[in-house]
């Protein structure tokens, strides 16, 4: 028998002996083989070789068949099984429940891609209080903030440490701090009061504002930088009566500290009580952190548990998570009219002064401002945060004229990839330029 070698394979393939790796057939030689396959060798017209090649074929093509029918008949069950005994069922008490499709993933993509749109579309179908898979994990979420103040209640129930230390070394690249695993034996949340707040506060305070004077000397002329998070701080420049507020709380807190700002004389201090005292500035800074902030406060249930809340009482399973997000109630109309609109003083009542009722169904909240979280797990460099904001904005209104480099520019949509983390950054950053003011008093 005689066989006639191509030189090549469909895909390319032309040495003899070896396995075509894209088609998966033989490339034999002539005289070494007693048969070939069509696709690359062709037979010389010999009509048993022909017979025999097409039996061949039609064995291959059962093979193959009979490889796709077991590989779906795999999938098909691994599905069912998955379907029956992978998702969880709902049981009575329990809040309305979203798996999602994806196997361990379940509702993840969809709530990383959009938190916000993902839980108002929940709250929509489901009501305030439902439960989605989140990565292999059951995630309660409770979305009326009149309910916030009543989960803090069944702290008991919660153990928030074993998921702090786990993202905080994940956050932060450092070693386990979680005293069980031997490498601490420290207690980090109160070493973090210790250094964050009371005394160490004052020191840190004084510091920052010495270093911040030090760091924004004058050049003179105007200098042009982009800001990326706290953008929003800037938008009240936009607004001359934001500005002019701002700018005679600062003129009045430094004339009743006795203190006179120039670029001659030493550095202006302000102490904590003095900072503490600057309820337009709080309002503008609070109403920045509303706009910017998307933290998400987690709890894991360490006992199977009933979680009383405003809108009924729900059954918890041991393991799974409590969550607030409390972005939603940050942009909740019926809270905060208007919501995506920056107003400067949204947290002055009447008199100026800070303002602490806000209402939801017509119901005064225990909790209206969350960005640093809340209760046990809250932030706790949050004071400081807010005073370094401070900080910056009391020089930058006191020392300097301070522009947007395109006035009208529009506030750049956040970047909800960072969602669950603290700040949402915008996507893009705004331009603004800074230069000494040469006037007596700022404003
Ligand atoms: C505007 C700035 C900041 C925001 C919005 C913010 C927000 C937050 C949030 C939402 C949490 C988690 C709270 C929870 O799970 O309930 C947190 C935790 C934490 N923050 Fe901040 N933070 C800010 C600035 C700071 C600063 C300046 C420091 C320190 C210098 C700090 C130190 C910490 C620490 C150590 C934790 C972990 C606490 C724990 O695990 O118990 N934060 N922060």
């Amino acid at each position: 028998m005689k066989w006639r070698r191509k030189s090549a394979c469909t895909y390319g393939a032309t040495l003899p002996e070896q396995i075509c790796l894209l088609c998966c057939h033989h490339l034999w030689t002539a005289e070494s083989s007693f048969f070939s396959f069509s696709k690359h060798t062709e037979p010389l017209l010999d009509p048993l070789a022909l017979q025999f090649e097409e039996g061949v074929l039609q064995i291959c093509k059962m093979m193959t068949m009979t490889i796709y029918l077991i590989w779906g008949i795999a999938v098909v069950v691994c599905s069912c099984l998955w379907f029956h005994f992978g998702i969880r069922r709902r049981k009575i008490g329990e809040p309305p429940l979203e798996n999602g499709l994806i196997p361990y993933l379940g509702c993840a993509l969809k709530f990383g891609a959009n938190p916000l749109e993902f839980l108002r579309a929940n709250q929509r179908k489901h009501g305030h209080v439902f439960t989605c898979k989140l990565m292999g994990k059951y995630v309660h979420f409770i979305t009326n903030s009149l309910s916030y103040h009543k989960v803090l209640c069944h702290g008991k129930y919660f153990d928030w440490k074993k998921f702090h230390y786990t993202t905080s070394a994940k956050a932060f690249g450092h070693r386990s701090i979680d005293p069980s695993d031997g490498n601490t034996s420290e207690n980090i949340q109160s070493t973090f009061s210790r250094t964050l707040q009371g005394a160490a506060l004052d020191a840190l305070a004084a510091a920052m504002l010495e270093n911040l004077q030090r760091a924004l000397r004058p050049a003179g002329v105007w200098k042009t930088y982009s800001l990326g998070i706290f953008s929003f701080l800037l938008i009240f420049y936009r607004s001359p009566e934001a500005k002019k507020a701002a700018a005679e709380e600062v003129n009045k807190a430094l004339e009743n500290a006795g203190q006179q700002r120039s670029f001659e004389s030493k550095p202006i201090h302000l102490n904590q009580v003095q900072l503490n005292d600057l309820p337009v500035l709080d309002s503008i800074i609070k109403e920045a952190l509303r706009l910017s902030s998307a933290s998400l406060n987690i709890r894991t249930a360490k006992e199977d548990f009933t979680l009383h809340l405003e809108d009924g009482s729900y059954n918890i399973r041991k393991d799974d998570i409590i969550a607030l997000y409390p972005q939603l109630m940050h942009l909740d109309p019926e809270i905060y009219p208007d919501p995506l609109t920056f107003k400067y003083d949204r947290y002055l009542d009447e008199n100026r002064k800070t303002k602490t009722t806000f209402y939801s169904n017509g119901i005064k909240l225990k909790y209206y401002y969350m960005p640093f979280g809340s209760g046990a797990t809250i932030c706790p460099g949050r004071l400081f945060a807010i005073q370094e904001i401070k900080q910056f904005l009391i020089l930058m209104l006191l020392y300097f004229e301070l522009e947007l480099v395109e006035s009208q520019i529009k506030c750049p949509p956040l970047d909800q990839s960072r969602a669950g983390l603290g700040i949402l950054p915008p996507l893009n950053d705004i331009e603004f330029r800074y230069k000494p003011r040469h006037v007596s008093t700022c404003g």
